[in-house]
């Protein structure tokens, strides 16, 4: 495994996407506006019932857990949950947590597993109270709030998204974000927007290899230890 991290905003060098393939182009979020363009019913029972998205989930969700580097008998928000199989992981660690999520099918089966999630969309203002959370997770999701829009959308609604995220976790609380970017501009630009409200530190797992790159970025409200 390679990392590669960066604590500089702005810094994430061109090297990292050289061989940008055309595998982001198959993604849906290039494909479709909004997760209910494509999440059908019959979507969200394949997402459900598949065993590698589920390993896939689970092992990017231990990989930001390590990262966050969280204390025990910590609550966490599991932001575009699914139907929770990240936050069905938390939960196992013993962690407490809540999700949210925008498709009400995902909502549904999340509930089903009696995990504690409701319907809500991550870009706007979230129905929680200021300080509640010690940690946020996101596993693959965010790429949905910033796809076919500019670089100007992107830095405003990325400033807005840090501005909830900053409201709800605690003065030490920190985020982890693990999404796909579909660029290094677009990356750099949402990076931007995080500041505002963050220490951001991104960590590239593969950077080389366009398929297997995993980019989580670490959010923290307090600066970092050097
Ligand atoms: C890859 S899926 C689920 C990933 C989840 N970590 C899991 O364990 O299955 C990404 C999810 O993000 C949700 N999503 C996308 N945009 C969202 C938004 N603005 N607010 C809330 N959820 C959103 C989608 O509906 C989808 O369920």
């Amino acid at each position: 495994m390679t990392w590669k991290t960066s604590n500089k905003p702005g810094k994430i060098e061109k090297f990292y996407w050289h061989c940008k393939s055309s595998a982001f182009a198959m993604k849906p979020e290039c494909q479709f506006m909004e997760p209910g363009d494509f999440y059908s019913e019959e979507e969200i029972l394949h997402y459900s019932n598949s065993n590698a998205i589920k390993k896939m989930q689970e092992k990017l969700t231990l990989q930001a857990i390590e990262l966050l580097n969280s204390n025990t008998n910590s609550f966490f928000l599991d932001l575009g949950c699914g139907n929770g199989f990240s936050t069905q992981v938390l939960e196992e660690l013993g962690f407490k947590v809540k999700g949210i999520e925008i498709m009400p099918g995902f909502v549904e089966l999340a509930k089903q597993k009696t995990l504690d999630v409701q319907q809500g969309d991550f870009t706007k203002k979230l129905p929680f109270k200021e300080n509640q959370f010690d940690y946020l997770i996101s596993i693959s999701a965010l790429q949905w709030a910033f796809c076919q829009k500019n670089e100007t959308q992107i830095k405003k609604l990325a400033g807005l998204i840090a501005c909830e995220f900053s409201r709800i976790l605690k003065e030490n609380g920190k985020a982890c974000i693990q999404f796909y970017p579909d660029s290094e501009k677009q990356l750099n630009a949402i990076i931007d927007g995080f500041t505002k409200n963050f220490f951001v530190k991104t960590t590239i797992l593969n950077p080389q290899n366009a398929r297997k790159r995993k980019i989580f970025l670490l959010l923290s409200k307090q600066a970092f230890a050097e």
